[in-house]
């Protein structure tokens, strides 16, 4: 089962017909959906028909109460979620231009009144883990020694970060095996601007990958310093990219699980990502195993 641990986002999206420097432009769709990278990417996984199931509190609000029934809807288990006053989803409101780039303007007060569930919780979940998938900017506090426990116990872990280095954070990048990064976030902790010099930077004896997401340019993949492969992102008409990273961590996740090796798991996890950035407004934002291998065959 692959577990993830972060935070859910409640979405408001307006997507407009124009481009960002634009100014201003007319609605042409608007929906409110449910997020957070770590449901995002889980419910990837369901998609593909591995079981996923979220590990965290969630409140008592109608919006909770929502996210539960998105969470299910979704394949995603709840099994390891305790509710808890106070521990509601985030709230964004999510601005998509033309060509499918996004603002994300979130509130994430609720972060504060949002702990880990009890260690019981998180004992079952990591006995059922083979993957844990975390997002260390929005994480619970303690979930450092979540992780030491998932490695402790051989469970990998896949750990995304993109924003707000604190020392948690940086303590938890440090403590991943499977580092799946975007690259300007990586620029911005080591210091170092280039995908060698950035991976060089971030391995350590605890890595098993780094990997350096960098949009429509594609990724690159680390399995051992000095190492560093160029993986193509898939050239798709997009619509959306809200969520493009989130599928492709999910993707790289339910790859791993499936045995295959860095280039393969970096390649189905582009694939994933394209497939959804190019779904149209409205559809159920997951990509199908059709569509990831229609990609990658070419
Ligand atoms: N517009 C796009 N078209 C195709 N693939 C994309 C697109 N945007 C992102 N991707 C894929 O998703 C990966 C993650 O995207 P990126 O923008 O780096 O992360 P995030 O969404 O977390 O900011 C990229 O490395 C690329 O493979
Ligand atoms: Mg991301």
């Amino acid at each position: 089962m692959i577990i993830g641990l972060g935070c859910l986002a409640h979405d408001h999206m307006l997507v407009t017909e124009t481009t960002w420097e634009s100014g201003k432009g007319r609605v042409i769709h608007a929906e409110t959906r449910f997020g957070g990278n770590v449901r995002n990417a889980l419910s990837t996984v369901a998609a593909l028909d591995h079981p996923a199931a979220y590990l965290g509190s969630v409140g008592l609000s109608a919006s909770s109460d929502e996210a539960m029934v998105d969470l299910a809807s979704h394949g995603i288990s709840t099994e390891f979620i305790e509710r808890v006053v106070g521990a509601d989803p985030v709230q964004s409101r999510i601005t998509v231009t033309a060509g499918g780039e996004r603002y994300v303007a979130f509130d994430d007060s609720t972060l504060a009144t949002t702990p880990l569930p009890s260690d019981a919780v998180v004992d079952a979940a990591l006995s059922a883990a083979d993957v844990l998938l975390i997002d260390a900017c929005v994480a619970p506090p303690g979930s450092l020694r979540v992780v030491e426990q998932a490695r402790e116990r051989g469970v990998a872990v896949v750990l995304d970060a993109e924003r707000d280095p604190s020392p948690t954070v940086l303590a938890l990048v440090d403590a991943a095996d499977h580092l799946v990064i975007p690259l300007g976030f990586g620029a911005q902790i080591t210091g170092a601007s280039s995908a060698a010099d950035v991976t060089a930077e971030l391995w350590n004896d605890r890595r098993t990958a780094v990997v350096l997401t960098d949009g429509t340019r594609g990724s690159y993949a680390c399995a051992a310093p000095g190492d560093v492969v160029h993986v193509r992102a898939y050239a798709v008409d997009a619509v959306d990219t809200t969520g493009c990273g989130d599928a492709f961590h999910g993707a790289y996740a339910w790859s791993l699980v499936s045995g295959a090796g860095l280039i393969q798991r970096v390649t189905v996890a582009s694939a994933a990502a394209a497939v959804v950035a190019a779904l149209p407004a409205g559809a159920r934002r997951v990509p199908s195993r059709e569509a990831i291998a229609e990609l990658v065959v070419g």
